[in-house]
């Protein structure tokens, strides 16, 4: 009989994508997988045919906040604070159904500390799955040593001051989820770090071409196995976890369009902007003369349920424009007809971008974004930052420089090479192929 692998991704756009990846790699690999999933932002078994799903009744708790992102840290904290009730019954039902294959292991979402507690109380191993980069939990670790020094909040004269020991990064690079208090972000950090010292290791969505410092900094600290298997959407088949649906007529469109012309805007599933940043964003990418596709994802503009583009915009684009509501982003970034992606830098879209070779015009908003866009305009310089307030001259000049002038010529060409290294690692003898063989093989002994 095979083995069982229970997975606990964290109910929100970026972080589904990459468990469920993981869950169909270890899938076709002969694991017989189970969900785990909550009413908030509840995954459609449907699609999973041949998975399990466990539905978790976080209702009460969910119902407490409001979809904000500062409020999905305080969801997050309730949700760990209130992880035995929520957990502990359903987890000993699958764990104790013995029609089910013996599970193997846990494997859990980074921010999801307290199930690391509750499995070990209940005998599981756990692996933990950090969606985001490797350099990302040298952050998470070098945070509340700062936030103790009281160097966090960043004051304003201290912003472009650097973080000495996360060379590159500068203070306003750190991890931040807008106005929130510092103290929640510190103890999230310090019990994510701590319970992962608790597991049996972490799996990355990264590779060691981009990550392999950052990997050997974080085992100096916390010395767990570690498994670089990413970039994980190369593995398996395009996402079909979106939790909204993907507006398919936008390859036909870039069917329509010359290669490399097309500018591609997203800024992912949480991030939202102001009205007067929505029109500034309108009159940047009409006025620059770009085709472009902007995906405006309902609930993303401040204040608007319903959002009119302005006055003019649509006769003053049309034949050069698609706006949607939500895109089949991997499928858009590897058409040819696409040339550049203007990103909040959420690192699924990051490590998208790499994938297929899209330079990035960079605008952060909050958590690691800051930092991955950071490592995109200064490491591997495959890309510009959009800084300071948005205005429709400043995002025609970006556009510009990324898609006309010599600057963005350097910067694909930085970038065709980041693709290549990208592509080499998912080889078959390549470090993340090898590196998944290497988890199969821990997992078998547990
Ligand atoms: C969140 C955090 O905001 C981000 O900082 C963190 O790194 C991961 O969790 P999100 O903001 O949703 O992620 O951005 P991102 O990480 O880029 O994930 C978005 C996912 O949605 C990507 O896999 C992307 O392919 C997909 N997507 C995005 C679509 O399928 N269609 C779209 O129109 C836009």
């Amino acid at each position: 009989m095979g083995k069982r692998v229970l997975l606990f991704p964290l109910p929100y756009q970026g972080h589904i994508n990459p468990m469920l990846e993981v869950a169909a790699i270890l899938h076709s690999r002969g694991f017989s997988i189970t969900i785990f999933h909550t009413n908030y932002n509840s995954i459609d078994s449907t699609k999973y045919p041949s998975y399990r799903f466990v539905l978790v009744d976080d209702q009460e708790i969910s119902s407490r906040f409001r979809p904000a992102v500062e409020d999905s840290l305080h969801r997050l904290i309730a949700w760990n604070n209130s992880c035995e009730q929520l957990f502990h019954d359903c987890l000993t039902s699958v764990l104790s159904d013995k029609c089910e294959e013996p599970v193997a292991c846990l494997i859990r979402d980074t921010h999801w500390y307290n199930l690391e507690y509750l499995a070990n109380r209940l005998g599981v191993p756990t692996l933990v799955l950090r969606t985001g980069s490797a350099a990302t939990l040298n952050w998470f670790l070098a945070f509340p040593r700062l936030f103790e020094k009281g160097l966090i909040p960043v004051k304003e004269s201290q912003l472009d001051m650097p973080v000495v020991e996360l060379e590159p990064l500068r203070m306003r690079d750190l991890p931040a989820v807008g106005n929130c208090r510092h103290q929640l972000l510190h103890n999230l950090f310090t019990h994510g770090m701590e319970a992962i010292r608790a597991s049996s290791g972490v799996i990355i969505n990264t590779f060691d071409a981009i990550d392999h410092k950052d990997v050997e900094k974080f085992q100096k600290e916390i010395p767990v196995a570690v498994f670089c298997i990413g970039p994980l959407h190369k593995f398996t088949p395009p996402a079909s976890s979106s939790l909204l649906d993907q507006d398919y007529s936008c390859l036909e469109w870039l069917e329509t369009q010359a290669p490399s012309s097309v500018l591609y805007v997203s800024f992912g599933s949480l991030a939202c902007m102001n009205y007067e940043e929505f029109v500034e964003t309108a009159w940047g990418l009409a006025n620059s003369g770009q085709p472009f596709i902007w995906v405006v994802r309902p609930g993303s503009i401040l204040g608007k349920d319903e959002v009119d583009l302005p006055e003019g915009f649509t006769e003053a684009t049309r034949g050069n424009s698609k706006v949607v509501s939500w895109a089949p982003q991997q499928e858009v970034l590897a058409h040819t007809a696409v040339g550049a992606f203007w990103t909040h830098n959420g690192w699924n879209s990051t490590l998208e971008a790499i994938c297929e070779g899209v330079p990035m015009i960079c605008r952060p908003l909050f958590a690691d974004q800051m930092g991955n866009a950071r490592y995109v305009t200064h490491v591997w310089k495959v890309g510009i930052e959009l800084e300071g307030k948005l205005e429709r001259g400043k995002i025609e000049n970006a556009i510009k420089r990324l898609m006309k002038d010599e600057e963005g010529a350097e910067i694909s060409q930085r970038m065709r090479a980041l693709k290549n290294e990208a592509s080499c690692c998912i080889k078959s003898d390549g470090s993340s192929s090898i590196s998944i063989d290497k988890l199969i093989h821990f997992m078998s002994s547990f």
